[in-house]
């Protein structure tokens, strides 16, 4: 994928005196966790595209949601002194490294490209640090999805989208009464994360969700409104099958795709499952805002940060990479394979399916509106320690440990120690 966009980069970067370096094309590290079907064909969108300029690419991949696995894997790498080239990464994480001081500078290629003019806001504050690039962003996922097979839908006579709380148990409760299994779950604490994202904001609002999880407010945490977003968590609960625990999330989105199952809550790289499966967003498999939380988006965005490496050669494949990563073609091919949007607000919606125009529509309009918040599940609202004190309480919750409201007591006394 040579783009003008890429040529100039590169042009810059021959100015930089680096670019024979990067035609010889010191191949990349690349430590992931895009281990699934639909991620593996998005990732493989990155490695032709530097292939093309002679790139090669060193696989790591460390599967599991939110990267937690895939961080720990990292710290060891680090701590033996030999960081990978190149690292997905999520909003804190990339700060916390930049911190301290791991992380190498992008701002050569950011500028001679313009990213600080293309790059929502809301994202430069995580590829940045002390005002440099130390990360370029691939995509803008959110979490506050529900997925629905339209054919389980139809046969359980759930002919409306819901709009409402009330109205999507009703859904969940009429696809139950069909014989097939309501909500798609993996029981993993990263899985009931994400779904606490779109229960929380659904609960309590934007001002409730920013309360709680971004200014960590005990009043908003211990609330009234936090026990009964927990409420809603069991409710949920009772609508999940019983070989839930454990079940990686694209094996729940499979049960979705193959008609086992009528929801999932999950983040919109479900989608990517479900194109990667042959099936048609928007038709065959149905997206909505979790109920009460439209016109809001829980985001996060997969960058890559760049460690600080000594080699030249390497310095070179990594100006490239970002390079290719931020061109709006790459963004468009990426994106319409990996579920997510671009991270870039100049570029058409034309080339994505009907729930990626939505996608892309709603992060304009809450961006505007002021209703664009960080994830907590996939930490863009706090630090790994904080998110993780979160994660204990809501998954203990889930597996009937606590009541609501011990567990909102729990997540009072739980964020305070992770402080
Ligand atoms: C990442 C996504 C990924 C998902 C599941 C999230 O944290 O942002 O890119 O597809 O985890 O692995």
């Amino acid at each position: 994928m040579r783009t003008t966009r890429t040529w100039t980069a590169a042009m810059a970067l021959a100015c930089a005196g680096t670019l024979a370096a990067a035609q010889e094309g010191a191949p990349v590290e690349v430590l992931h966790w895009w281990t699934s079907g639909g991620e593996a064909a998005a990732l493989n969108v990155l490695k032709e595209a530097l292939g093309e300029q002679g790139i090669g690419w060193n696989d790591m991949p460390v599967a599991g949601g939110g990267g937690e696995a895939a961080m720990t894997a990292l710290r060891a790498r680090v701590t033996a002194g030999n960081p990978p080239t190149a690292v997905q990464m999520l909003g804190f994480d990339i700060q916390d490294w930049a911190a301290e001081g791991a992380l190498g500078n992008l701002n050569d290629v950011a500028e001679a490209e313009g990213w600080d003019e293309v790059v929502p806001e809301a994202i430069q504050e995580f590829s940045k640090y002390e005002g440099n690039w130390i990360a370029a962003p691939v995509n803008v996922h959110s979490t506050n999805w529900v997925w629905a097979n339209a054919a389980v839908l139809e046969e359980a006579g759930v002919t409306e989208q819901p709009e409402t709380w009330d109205e999507f148990i009703a859904a969940l409760q009429a696809v139950q009464d069909s014989g097939k299994i309501a909500l798609a779950h993996g029981g993993q604490a990263w899985q009931e994360a994400t779904i606490f994202d779109g229960v929380v904001l659904s609960t309590g609002g934007p001002d409730f969700y920013r309360a709680a999880f971004i200014d960590l407010d005990p009043e908003a945490l211990g609330s009234e409104t936090m026990v009964e977003a927990f409420d809603r968590m069991a409710q949920l609960r009772e609508f999940v099958d019983p070989n839930f625990s454990g079940r990686d999330w694209n094996l729940a989105s499979a049960m979705v795709a193959n008609g086992e199952a009528g929801f999932q809550i999950m983040g919109d790289w479900a989608k990517g499952e479900f194109i990667n499966a042959g099936l048609t967003p928007g038709e065959d498999i149905l997206c909505f805002r979790v109920p009460g939380t439209e016109g809001a988006v829980t985001f996060n965005s997969d960058q890559f940060a760049m460690f600080d490496v000594a080699s030249e050669e390497a310095r070179a494949s990594q100006a490239a990479m970002a390079s290719n990563i931020m061109s709006p073609e790459f963004q468009i091919a990426f994106n319409t394979v990996k579920g997510s949007v671009p991270a870039r607000t100049d570029i058409s919606d034309e080339a994505f399916d009907a729930c990626g125009k939505k996608g892309m529509a709603d992060l304009a309009a809450a961006s505007e509106a002021g209703t664009l918040l960080g994830s907590m599940a996939h930490g863009h609202a706090n630090p790994a320690a904080v998110k993780n004190a979160i994660y204990d309480v809501v998954t203990a919750h889930f597996n009937g440990e606590y009541d609501s409201a011990t567990a909102a007591e729990e997540l009072v006394n739980a964020v305070e120690a992770a402080m």
